[in-house]
């Protein structure tokens, strides 16, 4: 997707959007091991910088490892934030920086604001999940916000009936679905699980985008 105008599509897409950033460091800063003054904090999949600005408002003392594999999205995101000494700026998927010097353990905390959702069940999301799980110290929370399947299949219709309409209503002339691929519950319970995170505890909802609080388990 073209990083240009990525703010307001995104607005126009998934309810409550404008929020998500803002609950999701406040969500992280509340939590034990990233209360914890001047730690390190990884933003995966951080695009055009909405977690981090969010970031830098709320916790101006965590050090910020900013990720994402995109130029494009980097770049803007670069322009957003401007210069901050408080970030270090990656350009890889968190796969490839799991294995990096010093990254195994380092953070305490990460932000994966919709990014699981574009990755294939075919052993991509456990792998992404993994090394989440690996950037993390034990005990340190992940922050994942998804679009995930509805848990009761009869509301499956309404529900896609009623993202179609909060789209159209805000503005949107087709609706942007393609390419995703949300997962249930139980589905995502068993991917954590397998990747070293207790069970996810959901911490907010709007439509099908969900909010979770994760654990690295020691
Ligand atoms: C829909 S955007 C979300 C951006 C931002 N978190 C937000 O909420 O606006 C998903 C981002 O995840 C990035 N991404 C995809 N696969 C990734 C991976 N394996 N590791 C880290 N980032 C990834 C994409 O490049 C893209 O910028």
């Amino acid at each position: 997707m073209q990083s240009s105008g990525y703010e307001r599509l995104q607005s126009q897409v998934i309810p409550g959007y404008g929020s998500l950033a803002r609950l999701s460091v406040a969500l992280l800063a509340a939590s034990p091991v990233a209360a914890e003054p001047g730690v390190d904090v990884l933003v995966a999949g951080c695009g055009t910088g909405s977690e981090l600005l969010e970031a830098v408002a709320q916790r101006p003392d965590w050090c910020l490892t900013a990720l994402d594999p995109s130029a494009e999205m980097l770049q803007e995101a670069r322009q957003r934030l401007g210069d901050q000494a408080a970030i270090q700026w990656q350009q890889s998927t968190v796969e490839a920086l799991v294995d990096a010097p010093g990254m195994a353990g380092r953070f305490a905390g990460a932000l994966s604001v919709l990014v699981l959702q574009s990755l294939p069940d075919d052993g991509s999301k456990l792998a992404f999940l993994t090394a989440l799980a690996r950037c993390l110290k034990p005990g340190a929370q992940l922050v994942l916000v998804d679009l995930m399947q509805t848990s009761l299949p009869s509301l499956e219709g309404q529900l896609d009936q009623a993202w179609r309409g909060f789209q159209r209503a805000s503005g949107l002339e087709c609706s942007l679905q393609d390419g995703l691929h949300p997962i249930g519950l139980a589905r995502l319970t068993s991917l954590v699980n397998a990747a070293g995170f207790g069970d996810p505890a959901r911490i907010f909802q709007a439509l099908g985008f969900e909010g979770f609080l994760l654990q690295r388990l020691s």
